[in-house]
């Protein structure tokens, strides 16, 4: 029986950042955006938007005209929790309206999360061949203003139905796996950004590739040409490139020119220049834009993938894209996603990535006006954040906030009380 992903469903915030205009503002040369780290937008979420309205805005569309009691599980990974206790995925249970019999819990290991999540899903599904198990990958990427993460930070959910006979890609159980304790990434729960070590998150994702890389051929006896693409977690462009052009040289006993391994991923790269690091979806969104930009069909033929969590944990695992999976993807839906965000002025940029609901658990209502997709973080009352369903969306000239300046303005637009500034 294959067991795999049966549907693939992207959501990003409908706001995002041109990086050469932030290049500017920084003082950095566009290129070094563009190229050096290989991003040009990045999405930033608005009011009213975190990981639950993410996910369940991802969910949604796989749901529409199915029996809902039909998923036993919503697994959620995420980095970006909200809650110490009280899974996110509870939350998105409610909003989805899912069957009581639908467990639904959350994982965690960084940007790993996810990948975590699909081996339960699959483990699932191999032992109960009639189940189909949602997986959400949702996160924000912060590290804080004038950084030099800034560039790399973004915002999105992705959600898989995973079941047998999938339409989609069937995985192929060998998860090459490795742990090390490295203190590249973390983020401490008293902080909101994420701390790093870039430049040795970045040794450390290529050594973990390695190790996984190796770990595999020797499980599976596959090699580098039994590959006819690959999908590689996604912090940002540049670092897939870096990670495939080391594979490939791995692999082949010698450098390999580009033009050989730079057709192996280019489609995979698409949606993740344009919506940013995504963490625990990034690897998946790659995947997305793989499967729905690429020219080239890609029937029956097998992908290889690489999952890194900082910290931390990689996987190198593969799968075999099903005949006729171009019917079963969402490639207008993620068009369209994509070509209806607004791009947001700096200082509006700026204001959103100031905007914080209240850590003591004060009432607080957030302002409607931004455009949130389906769902939307209506606020807090008594410790308890309050979620909706958007009736009509009303999306928004995203040029107001930076029109309208100032904490005043800001207090207007956004809710009853502001966060402190960075
Ligand atoms: P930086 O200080 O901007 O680095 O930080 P840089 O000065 O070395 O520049 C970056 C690249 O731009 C270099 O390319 C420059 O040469 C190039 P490279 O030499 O590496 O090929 N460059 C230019 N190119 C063209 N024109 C120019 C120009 N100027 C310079 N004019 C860094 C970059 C990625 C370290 C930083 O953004 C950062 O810390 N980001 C966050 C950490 C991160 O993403 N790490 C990736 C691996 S860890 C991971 O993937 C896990 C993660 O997703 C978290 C999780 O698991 O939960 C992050």
């Amino acid at each position: 029986m294959k067991v795999g992903i049966d549907a693939l469903s992207v959501y990003t915030p409908r706001y995002y950042l041109e990086l050469a205009e932030l290049a500017v503002v920084r003082g950095v040369p566009p290129e070094k955006y563009l190229t050096g780290i290989g991003q040009e937008r990045m999405a930033v979420p608005a009011p009213g938007e975190d990981i639950v309205t993410m996910a369940a805005n991802a969910c949604l569309p796989l749901l529409e005209g199915q029996d809902l009691n039909g998923i036993d599980m919503l697994l959620l990974a995420t980095e970006s929790g909200i809650d110490q206790s009280k899974a996110a995925a509870i939350y998105v249970h409610r909003l989805l309206g899912l069957a009581p019999h639908c467990q639904a819990f959350e994982f965690k290991q960084a940007c790993y999360g996810s990948t975590a999540a699909l081996q339960m899903a699959l483990l699932q599904v191999a032992r109960h061949p009639e189940c189909q198990v949602l997986v959400v990958a949702t996160d924000i990427a912060r590290y804080g203003l004038g950084t030099a993460g800034e560039p790399t930070q973004g915002a999105g959910a992705v959600a898989m139905r995973i079941r047998a006979e999938p339409r989609l890609l069937a995985i192929e159980p060998d998860f090459a796996c490795c742990t090390e304790d490295a203190m590249d990434f973390w983020r401490p729960n008293y902080r909101d950004e994420a701390l790093v070590d870039g430049k040795l998150s970045m040794r450390v994702y290529v050594h973990i590739l390695e190790e996984c890389w190796r770990r595999h051929q020797a499980l599976t006896g596959l090699g580098y040409a039994d590959f006819a693409r690959f999908c590689y977690h996604q912090p940002f462009t540049r670092m897939a490139e870096k990670a495939h052009e080391r594979l490939a040289g791995l692999a082949c006993g010698h450098a390999v020119e580009r033009p050989l391994w730079w057709p192996q991923i280019a489609d995979s790269l698409l949606y993740g220049r344009l919506m940013g690091n995504s963490y625990t979806g990034s690897l998946y969104v790659a995947l997305a834009s793989l499967l729905e930009t690429g020219a080239e069909a890609l029937d029956g033929e097998r992908l290889g993938l690489f999952s890194y969590g900082s910290g931390c944990t990689g996987a190198f695992f593969a799968g075999t894209v099903q005949p006729g999976y171009r019917a079963a993807l969402r490639t207008a839906a993620h068009r369209a996603l994509f070509a209806e965000r607004q791009a947001l002025p700096i200082a509006a940029y700026e204001t959103m990535y100031r905007f914080r609901l209240p850590a003591d658990g004060s009432a607080f209502l957030v302002s409607e006006g931004c455009d949130t997709g389906a769902f939307r973080l209506a606020g807090i009352d008594g410790h308890q954040r309050q979620y909706e369903r958007v009736r009509n969306r009303r999306p928004v000239r995203a040029t107001e906030p930076a029109a309208e300046a100032g904490a005043e303005a800001t207090e207007r637009r956004y809710g009853n009380s502001l966060a402190r500034p960075q």
